[in-house]
């Protein structure tokens, strides 16, 4: 039997194998072993329309798991934290998640979360803080990102970002859609982030 979305699993988990960096090594030492598949429906968002667009702002070794993610998007089981009364209607049309493995994703961790992040262009998802440590990498360049007092500083496709627990950050997108892969650990993996 073939379980849905392996693959995706695989070049989820191999990019990040492949880093070599201690940093993604701790983040790794959670996941011990095969995850088992859980069935979730799909749900869709209007924030799926920015995959396709985003590939043309993706290139080098994130770009393998941004194609597998496209491809994948229309059936996943796509989420949103907050809601209309937190950040407004234009912000959940550009924004959504997908948690592929964690307490709720399409493969059952307990330690460890693990997922996409898709925001549209010329948005702002502004300071927020959650006491898992976390840890994203963008398959896409272009988005200014922020922790802490330090100022907006655009990330390429690739790099990795690390928030520890309950520091705030934020970022902010320009003509370029983000797509980004996540992490969390040390904390409440289905916790809601504060707006800070
Ligand atoms: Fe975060």
């Amino acid at each position: 039997m073939t379980v849905q979305f392996a693959e995706l699993l695989d070049s989820f988990l191999s990019h990040l194998i492949s880093r070599r960096d201690p940093l993604v090594q701790r983040f790794l030492g959670g996941l011990s072993g095969a995850m088992r598949s859980r069935l979730l429906p799909t749900r869709r968002l209007p924030c799926e329309r920015h995959l396709a667009p985003a590939l043309a702002y993706a290139d080098g070794p994130t770009l393998p798991l941004l194609r597998q993610f496209v491809q994948d998007g229309p059936a996943l089981n796509w989420g949103q934290t907050y809601s209309a009364t937190d950040l407004g209607r234009d912000f959940l049309d550009n924004y959504g998640w997908v948690e592929l493995f964690g307490t709720r994703g399409h493969f059952e961790n307990d330690l460890v979360a693990g997922g996409f992040l898709v925001l549209g262009p010329n948005t702002l998802y502004p300071d927020h803080h959650h006491l898992a440590e976390e840890l994203y990498v963008p398959l896409t360049g272009g988005t200014e990102w922020h922790k802490g007092d330090a100022e907006f500083k655009e990330q390429a496709a690739g790099a990795l970002i690390h928030h520890a627990s309950d520091v705030n950050h934020a970022m902010r997108t320009a003509d370029a859609p983000l797509v980004a892969i996540y992490l969390w650990r040390g904390g409440p993996l289905a916790a809601k982030s504060t707006l800070s």
